[in-house]
């Protein structure tokens, strides 16, 4: 059975955390992943909204009794709200990503929750192992969604190498129990998934987008600022932006102040083709684990199947690899 640090200090059966994804990892899927004896993360919206929050929380608690947390886009403006209601709401642990996570581990913390950071540099992670979080989470720019430069494999290591003890998870690139296996091995207590679970019958996010990545290869995936640049979006300039490449990348990437001056118009394409479901033009957020995603399956599938390739991995590969017989 595999079990690792992060599983007593969340409550936890396996070392897998869906990770929050803003506005589409909702009660749902958290409580698919938490039921499935993961920890299942709700992502709180990307222009902050509180009371859906609130709501979110309560319908997790009605479909699960096991411990789930609320994630945050912590650069996005007036969010301490919404931060506040999940303090309110004592959910077990509240995550913070591209923003310094200082000012709000405390008062979570006397609330009895845990905070995770999740960083994509070593001075983000040296930062908030200083300001006392509870785990660090390294994310690597395989990662789909926003992301940072550094690639998973040598950050996760770096990470462990300053943490002083902090429990570590990596997240960036992982799709099955290889990517769990491999990072393990790395010395990561556990695994931070995103894009695996956007293929779930309970992400909540539109049909086309799901679709999208289950067809998607590795190739298709480009880290970029150009829907960033259009919608004015909050996160600092060094964070960039894991898509599938479509029309619209391959004709704005790198064009900053042509999109800048034309953003207005840009972002009214961008919206449109959204509703319509026009994977041309519209955003969909993915990281290289696309690649190894064939199909939508129910979130605890999932993550039953990826504990179980990991267990087997770590049964027969290093017999294999140390001249043994398997
Ligand atoms: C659709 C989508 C939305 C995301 N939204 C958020 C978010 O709101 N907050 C956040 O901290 N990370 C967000 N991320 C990044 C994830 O936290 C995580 O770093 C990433 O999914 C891990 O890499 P993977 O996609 O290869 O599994 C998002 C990722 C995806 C795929």
């Amino acid at each position: 059975m595999l079990h690792t640090r992060i599983c007593d200090l969340l409550g936890i059966e396996h070392p897998i955390i869906s990770a929050p994804m803003a506005g589409t990892s909702t009660a749902e899927l958290a409580a698919a992943v938490s039921n499935a004896g993961g920890f299942g993360m709700i992502g709180s919206r990307a222009q902050p909204d509180p009371e859906w929050l609130r709501e979110q929380i309560h319908t997790a608690r009605e479909l699960t009794d096991r411990p789930f947390g609320v994630g945050f886009i912590s650069s996005a403006p007036r969010m301490e709200r919404a931060v506040e209601v999940a303090i309110e709401e004592k959910v077990a642990a509240i995550s913070h990503s591209f923003a310094d996570v200082t000012p709000y581990v405390s008062a979570a913390q006397a609330a009895g929750i845990k905070v995770l950071a999740q960083v994509q540099t070593v001075a983000l992670a040296e930062s908030a192992a200083l300001a006392g979080v509870d785990v660090i989470t390294a994310q690597g720019t395989e990662a789909g969604g926003h992301t940072g430069h550094n690639g998973t494999l040598p950050l996760v290591a770096a990470v462990i190498d300053i943490a002083g003890g902090i429990p570590v998870l990596a997240s960036g690139g992982i799709g099955d129990g290889r990517g769990l296996a491999a990072v393990l091995m790395l010395g990561a207590e556990g695994a931070w998934i995103g894009t695996r679970f956007v293929a779930s019958l309970e992400w909540g996010g539109p049909d086309w987008v799901r679709q999208k990545v289950t067809e998607a290869s590795i190739d298709d995936t480009l880290l970029t600022r150009v829907y960033d640049l259009a919608g004015a979006a909050p996160f600092p300039p060094e964070i960039g932006h894991r898509v599938l490449r479509n029309d619209f990348t391959d004709t704005w990437h790198g064009r900053d102040q042509e999109i800048i001056a034309r953003r207005q118009e840009l972002q009214d394409q961008i919206d449109a083709a959204a509703l319509a479901g026009d994977h041309r033009i519209a955003s969909v957020n993915a990281g290289g684990a696309t690649g190894l995603i064939d199909r939508v399956e129910p979130a605890g599938d999932i993550v039953r199947r990826i504990v179980a390739e990991t267990e087997a991995i770590l049964r027969s590969r290093p017999g294999q690899v140390l001249g043994g017989k398997d």
